[in-house]
């Protein structure tokens, strides 16, 4: 595992964006796993610039996004595929038909989750990026008993529900199923790239990082990952140093 601690968001997001621009420097048909929330938006708004400076170019890149709320239209404001669009898709050249994302309307949830294992299994990922939830969730694998290896439907626990609550008019309104990516999926990308920022991840970074690997910090499990990179800010790696 390598750790990074950054002392600024736009050294960290410029870092993470160098990852990526290597990539596809050197596989331009490279396979990204994207992760949605409010910490990479940096990191997008660093691969947008590259792209505009013609550094970049994912036009033969394929996306593979980790979760989608179940429910909600894509075109809807708060659904992960507008929010990859908004933040990403739209200001770079990836193909549209490259852009891999399970379908939270899917009428048949369950055949939807097994299209989205059979293309990972086509194309296996070759960078994922991951944010750490509070509750030490990634994608939407949250503490259990026990961890869904594959891709699957997930009822949210309620504080993340909470936590994503500020997005929506009203806490009625916020779905309460998605799709995810399981730990498993994640764990067979090639290159795991995990980000996280923020005084309020510091203990759950510490927990993910050092303490027992267990399923009640589905995050724990990634400490098993032979290429793991860690790009922490100073507040988030706090207990680290
Ligand atoms: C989003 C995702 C989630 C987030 C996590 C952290 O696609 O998979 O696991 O990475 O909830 O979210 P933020 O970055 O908003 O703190």
């Amino acid at each position: 595992m390598d750790i990074h601690i950054f002392r600024d968001h736009d050294a960290l997001d410029e870092h993470a964006a160098n990852i990526i621009t290597q990539q596809l420097l050197s596989v331009p048909e490279s396979v990204l796993g994207m992760a949605t929330g409010s910490t990479p938006i940096g990191l997008y708004n660093k691969l947008t610039e590259k792209h505009a400076a013609g550094q970049i170019s994912f036009r033969q890149a394929f996306t593979f996004n980790l979760d989608e709320y179940v429910g909600l239209e894509k075109s809807h404001s708060q659904s992960y595929y507008e929010y990859m669009q908004k933040h990403l898709f739209r200001h770079i050249d990836i193909p549209t038909e490259h852009i891999r994302f399970p379908n939270g309307m899917a009428e048949d949830l369950e055949q939807e989750c097994q299209r989205y294992n059979k293309m990972l299994a086509e194309q296996p990922i070759d960078v994922q990026l991951l944010g750490l939830g509070h509750n030490g969730h990634i994608g939407f694998n949250e503490p259990d008993e026990e961890l869904v290896q594959e891709t699957h439907v997930v009822q949210l626990e309620p504080s993340t529900r909470q936590a994503n609550a500020r997005f929506f008019e009203s806490m009625d309104e916020v779905p309460t199923h998605a799709i995810t990516m399981g730990v498993g999926s994640i764990l067979k990308a090639k290159h795991i790239l995990l980000i996280v920022k923020g005084e309020d991840k510091a203990d759950i970074v510490y927990q993910a990082l050092k303490g027992p690997i267990t399923t009640q910090c589905p995050a724990s499990l990634l400490q098993t990952h032979p290429r793991l990179t860690v790009f922490l800010d100073e507040q988030a790696g706090r207990r680290l140093q």
